[in-house]
């Protein structure tokens, strides 16, 4: 999902750094912070890599002159560690002998580098994965060959990856896959691994795909498999898949848009993001915590992410907390902020003003300041005292997609731990709620998979629509106004959110025969009050289209997206928002609207 990485073994002794700069520069949607290529020449690594965009780096350090006919190069989006030259992969060992690019998180690299400094190690970077070459080295070390030394410390290992191991002394690339994206190319003249296959497209379609678990051994023009649990023989090679993509729109996984693409990584992502380390959100739970005051401030679809949060926090960890739309912070808590306040900043890009504003603005009161933001070394964590990194990967798409799922996830992972240390819930229902967070992924995939198709049809037939109200309750109704805004930003249709209650205060006025109305609308408490209000609009011709659970709810409607039965009340935002976002997407494509570059939005909006 996140970082892309690339192997080129010339097998006609052709030179591959420009091979491997031009496949870089085809994966940069998959990170664009750093850049690093690594060649072998005569029993020596050549490497540059830097911090920046690859055609920057390209002028600074002209990667096309490593010489060599095989090598690897990665273009990160970082998770740990911020982009600076020396976190750039490949990262090496002590001797500088192995080189290894990795996409993925090592969970445990903090033990594990803790007893290789012990064993002598140096250590260049803060990064994960410089693990991994100075494990390979310590096995070659004791007399193990460069793949059973590969092989011996992905036993090690826990987290994913997808790696690709280069070595001074062998014209061998060794590869291997967890839970990471890796595929093999095999081209007349080289061969080539990759996270994705616009990575060497151009040069081969004959892609072979590696199962989780698998361990490929590039040498000569041949390739070996193994599995990474078992020494024992190679296991049969499997035939190639002949691709007739194009690069683009490989580069968008086959799908049409990245927005499309983007809503289909969503469970990765979510899966991604319920990993973060327990001392990360135990610091950031300690700072709310023994604050007097907690107030969440965003922007757009983030600030959707505090509504969310101030009902999880309250519900959960019987916790109050304000949540202020940031470009209305100064004026909306004033001269209230005390050194006793928590502030906790969303933002996916960690970049916009309105959002840094209000930080520096309540910095100014002593208050505490976290934040959660999904780039690393954006400029929100240099703001804030203590900040937690979400891992949905490079968002390309405009409108905010799995980066607002992995908000919420992080704050759903933060109320329990309130929770558990405000004595709100004991342990054991604290671990009863996080399994059934963890089975979220799922119920995600399973929206994705099984209504995708309908909610199309449904988007075709409305997509003519000029207005829509959209209405939730409790939880949801963060989740009504979060559909609204998709809606709206890129298929241009006027639509509104209310809370479902709010409605006859006033919206039920534009309600006339076949108005489009979305009812967020789960078997939670506030089902019967639910039931009644789309009586209400029913009763006034309104057409009611329904993201639900529910039978009953369905005989209502004249539309029904279907979500998953028994997600416990605080988490059905997390599948709830799915169908709305496909809802919009299609909507957008109906229209003859390209929902990845909606008309006047930035992906980051960095003026006040
Ligand atoms: C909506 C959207 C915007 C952003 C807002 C804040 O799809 O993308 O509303 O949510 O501009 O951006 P961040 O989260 O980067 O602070």
């Amino acid at each position: 999902m996140c970082c892309g990485i690339i192997g080129v073994l010339a097998i006609d002794g052709g030179s591959v750094a420009h091979v491997i700069r031009e496949s870089l520069k085809r994966l940069e949607y998959r990170g664009y912070d750093s850049i690093g290529v690594a060649t072998k020449y005569n029993g020596r690594l050549y490497i540059k890599k830097d911090k920046g965009k690859i055609d920057e780096i390209h002028r600074k350090l002209n990667l096309d002159a490593l010489p060599g006919d095989i090598g690897i190069g990665h273009t990160r989006w970082a998770t740990h560690g911020e982009p600076s030259q020396v976190n750039s992969h490949p990262h090496t060992d002590c001797k500088n002998q192995i080189a290894v690019v990795h996409n993925g998180i090592i969970e445990n690299f903090l033990e594990l580098r803790k007893e290789l400094i012990e064993r002598g190690h140096k250590f260049k970077s803060a990064t994960d994965t410089e693990v991994i070459p100075h494990l390979i080295e310590s096995f070659i070390e004791d007399g193990y060959t460069l793949e059973d030394a590969v092989q011996s410390t992905l036993a090690k290992l826990h987290g994913t990856y997808a790696i690709v191991v280069l070595y001074s002394h062998l014209k061998k690339l060794i590869c291997a896959r967890k839970e990471s994206p890796l595929i093999l190319g095999v081209g007349e003249r080289a061969l080539y691994c990759a996270s994705d296959i616009p990575a060497f497209l151009p040069m081969t379609n004959k892609v072979l795909f590696l199962n989780d678990g698998d361990l490929a051994i590039l040498q000569g023009g041949e390739i070996q498999l193994r599995r990474i649990q078992s020494f024992s023989s190679p296991i049969q090679i499997r035939k190639p898949v002949l691709i007739d993509w194009t690069p683009e729109m490989a580069q968008k996984g086959g799908m049409p848009h990245f927005m499309l693409k983007e809503i289909h990584e969503q469970p990765k992502a979510v899966q991604n993001t319920l990993r973060i380390r327990t001392e990360e959100i135990d610091r950031l739970v300690k700072l709310l915590n023994e604050a007097n005051e907690i107030i969440l401030t965003a922007a757009g679809t983030s600030y959707h992410a505090c509504l969310y949060g101030g009902y999880l926090f309250a519900k959960l960890a019987k916790i109050n907390s304000q949540q202020i739309i940031s470009s209305e912070f100064s004026e909306k808590i004033g001269e209230t902020l005390t050194d006793k306040s928590a502030i906790l900043a969303i933002s996916q890009s960690g970049e916009t003003s309105d959002t840094l504003n209000a930080i520096n603005y309540a910095r100014n009161y002593g208050a505490k300041i976290s934040a959660i933001t999904n780039v690393v070394g954006s400029s929100i964590t240099r703001s804030a005292d203590y900040f937690i990194y979400t891992l949905a990967g490079p968002e390309i798409g405009v409108a905010a997609t799995k980066t607002f799922l992995v908000q919420i996830t992080t704050l759903a992972l933060l109320g329990l731990t309130l929770a558990e240390i405000r004595g709100i819930l004991n342990n054991s229902e604290v671990q009863d709620l996080r399994q059934q967070l963890f089975n979220i992924p799922k119920l995600i995939e399973q929206v994705i998979e099984k209504r995708e198709d309908s909610i199309k049809v449904t988007a075709d037939l409305l997509a003519h629509k000029p207005n829509f109200l959209f209405l939730g309750r409790g939880i949801n109704t963060p989740t009504a106004m979060e559909g609204a805004l998709k809606l709206k930003e890129i298929s241009y249709i006027h639509a509104e959110a209310y809370p479902a209650g709010e409605s006859k205060h006033g919206p039920i006025a534009l309600i006339e025969p076949d108005f489009p109305v979305v009812f967020i609308a789960p078997q939670d408490n506030t089902f019967d009050r639910i039931v009644g209000n789309i009586m209400e609009m029913k009763a006034r011709g309104a057409r009611i289209i329904s993201v639900t659970d529910s039978r009953k709810i369905h005989d209502l409607s004249d539309h029904t997206f279907w979500v998953p039965k028994g997600v416990p009340d605080i988490f059905t935002p997390l599948v709830n928002i799915v169908p709305l976002q496909l809802f919009s997407y299609y909507s957008a494509v109906r229209r003859n609207h390209n929902p990845d570059k909606p008309r006047n939005l930035a992906k980051s909006v960095t003026v006040l």
